[in-house]
């Protein structure tokens, strides 16, 4: 029954604190500091109609700018691109440094979406090669998405089979986080509560995305910028938080340790934020219809579709069990 193993779940939570401590915060100009973050101008590997650039070509061309208090991420929504080039500019950060056990908050104002779009915010191993040590995709979604899917990908041996009941508000759409199934799908989770992805998400004025790792599991939490339940040490990014479903509530989306093994599938991340366009998942074919025409001809040729393709950004914060 799904009672007791609830409140089995939540007494075992409740019992040990888990208080974490804040050991780094970026907040607007933090982003473009090449000693913390490495914009990363790499082919894409999801095959996207993409040119990453670098920072300076991203500051030149106004797809990236930071004040004090706000860092924004752009696609390019002014220039045509000639089918030569290898796509439609736009930005791909990582932080130089790499978390392992860790809580991370990201206060978010505004997503990339529309057609064609696919960006993502996510974790991945540093020292790799993928998919060792895993890869943690905390927000992602294509076109008209407004629904966040959470989802890992692993080795093998690593599975959610035993989800479907679980703790979570969200739905299970995949199971099998080992990379070698399903054309490399992972372990999903389609988020139930509404404005978490997309149109709603920024109309509603963006809202908080946390995501905890550890010894018992991968959680993910969303709010809402509206919510009234969104914990005050989250929304103030007070010095010490504790990632506990007992105080924070149920997890949108819950990862358990029962048929993966957390050690052996996960190794110190990297952060990442991107935004490309078409692609493997936006540009495959039942994916992109009800988008208009041709994905990677879209992207070409229509420059002002990209207005709401954009990152703002109004802090992250990473807190680990020790200082
Ligand atoms: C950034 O990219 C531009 C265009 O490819 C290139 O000319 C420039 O040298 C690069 N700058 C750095 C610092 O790598
Ligand atoms: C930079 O891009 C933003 C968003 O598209 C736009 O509002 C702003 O006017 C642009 N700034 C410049 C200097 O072009
Ligand atoms: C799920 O993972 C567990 C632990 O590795 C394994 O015993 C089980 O056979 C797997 N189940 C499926 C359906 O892959
Ligand atoms: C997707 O969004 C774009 C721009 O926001 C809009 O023009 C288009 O009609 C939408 N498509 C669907 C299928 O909702």
């Amino acid at each position: 029954m799904f009672a007791p193993i609830f409140f089995l779940c939540l007494s075992t939570l409740a019992v040990a604190s888990n208080l974490h401590f804040l050991r780094d915060t970026y907040i607007g100009h933090d982003f473009l500091d090449t000693s913390r973050w490495e914009w990363e101008t790499l082919d894409d590997s999801t095959h996207g109609r993409v040119n990453y650039v670098n920072q300076s070509t991203a500051i030149a061309l106004n797809l990236t700018e930071a004040d004090d208090r706000t860092f924004f991420m752009r696609g390019d929504n002014v220039r045509m691109v000639s089918p030569a080039e290898r796509g439609r500019n736009s930005v791909r950060i990582s932080s130089f440094a790499a978390y392992s056990d860790s809580v991370i908050v990201l206060d978010l104002l505004h997503m990339p979406t529309g057609c064609a779009t696919w960006p993502a915010f996510w974790t991945l191993s540093k020292a790799g090669p993928w998919p060792r040590g895993g890869e943690i995709d905390i927000i992602e979604g294509v076109n008209n998405n407004t629904n966040n899917l959470a989802s890992l990908h692993t080795t093998e041996n690593c599975n959610m089979t035993q989800m479907r009941d679980h703790w979570q508000s969200g739905t299970t759409v995949s199971t099998q986080c080992d990379t070698k199934y399903n054309f490399n799908q992972g372990c999903g989770v389609s988020f139930s509560k509404p404005k978490s992805y997309g149109e709603p998400f920024n109309s509603n004025g963006g809202g908080w995305y946390v995501m905890s790792r550890g010894s018992y599991g991968i959680f993910v939490w969303f709010w809402p910028r509206d919510s009234y339940s969104v914990p005050i040490e989250i929304s103030r990014g007070f010095s010490a938080i504790d990632p506990n479903p007992f105080l924070w509530g149920q997890p949108d989306a819950a990862f358990p340790t029962d048929n993966c093994d957390y050690q052996s599938h996960f190794d110190p991340h990297r952060i990442v934020f991107d935004l490309t366009f078409c692609g493997d998942w936006a540009g495959s074919d039942p994916v992109y219809s009800g988008c208009p025409g041709n994905c990677v001809d879209f992207v070409n040729n229509n420059p002002s579709a990209f207005r709401e393709a954009y990152w703002k950004i109004s802090s992250l914060r990473v807190y680990t069990p020790v200082l």
